[in-house]
């Protein structure tokens, strides 16, 4: 059985982890995000949704003119993100909101592009968000998501992430969810994934919706 997500539990631990989240993952997780960033379109002007966007990590590397809807669940970690936002001065707008990635309150087939870093194991219904994602971006829209993902059926590695799930899952996220079968069932195509981070332990998951 998967490791169940308790939404308001991880909104009450990310938010206790704002003010220095970016010196403990922020740090650790910067390789993925930087290497992400290199397989998104770097048209200007492109309507990007960044969903749980935490404390602003990414903000900086999107390309200019870039018009950045950030969301997350956490008011605090959306608050580290308007003062980082604030410092920013690359022709980019940036409009942060509180916001459940389950139930974005955008139109269908709205945004250019949708980047998820390291949030899809953190959602008790990773399922939904993934739908929610494929229903905003336009057709032929880019799809990044940059996560863990479980390793596949068979292998010892998986059956190690499952018993580790009900302890990574009280520091903040899951390790039994395969996202890339997530990201497949829900219609994504998903055009290829890279490894990144420490170990390899993350992958770049890049797809489209077709
Ligand atoms: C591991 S952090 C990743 C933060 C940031 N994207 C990064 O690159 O480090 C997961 C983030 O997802 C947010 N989150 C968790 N569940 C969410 C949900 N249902 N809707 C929106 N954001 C959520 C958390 O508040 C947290 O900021």
């Amino acid at each position: 059985m998967k490791c169940r997500v308790n939404p308001s539990y991880m909104e009450q631990l990310y938010s206790f982890y704002s003010p220095f989240y970016d010196y403990v993952f922020g740090k650790l997780l910067e390789p993925g995000r930087r290497k992400a960033f290199q397989y998104l379109d770097q048209r200007p002007h492109q309507k990007i949704l960044e969903i749980g966007i935490g404390p602003g990590s990414t903000l900086e590397k999107y390309p200019a003119h870039t018009k950045l809807t950030g969301i997350d669940i956490s008011a605090s970690m959306i608050e580290e993100a308007q003062k980082k936002a604030a410092q920013l001065n690359g022709g980019s707008t940036f409009d942060l909101h509180v916001m459940d990635a389950s139930q974005l309150s955008f139109p269908d087939n709205y945004f250019d592009a949708v980047m998820s870093a390291y949030v899809i194991t953190t959602v008790q219904d990773p399922h939904k968000v993934c739908r929610e994602i494929l229903r905003v971006v336009k057709p032929g829209g880019q799809i990044i998501v940059i996560n863990h993902t479980r390793s596949p059926n068979g292998g010892v590695l998986g059956k190690i992430e499952d018993l580790l799930a009900p302890v990574c899952v009280r520091i903040g996220f899951t390790t039994d969810l395969d996202v890339i079968r997530v990201m497949r069932e829900v219609g994504m195509h998903v055009n290829g994934a890279v490894r990144c981070n420490l170990l390899n332990t993350g992958r770049i998951i890049m797809a489209t919706k077709s």
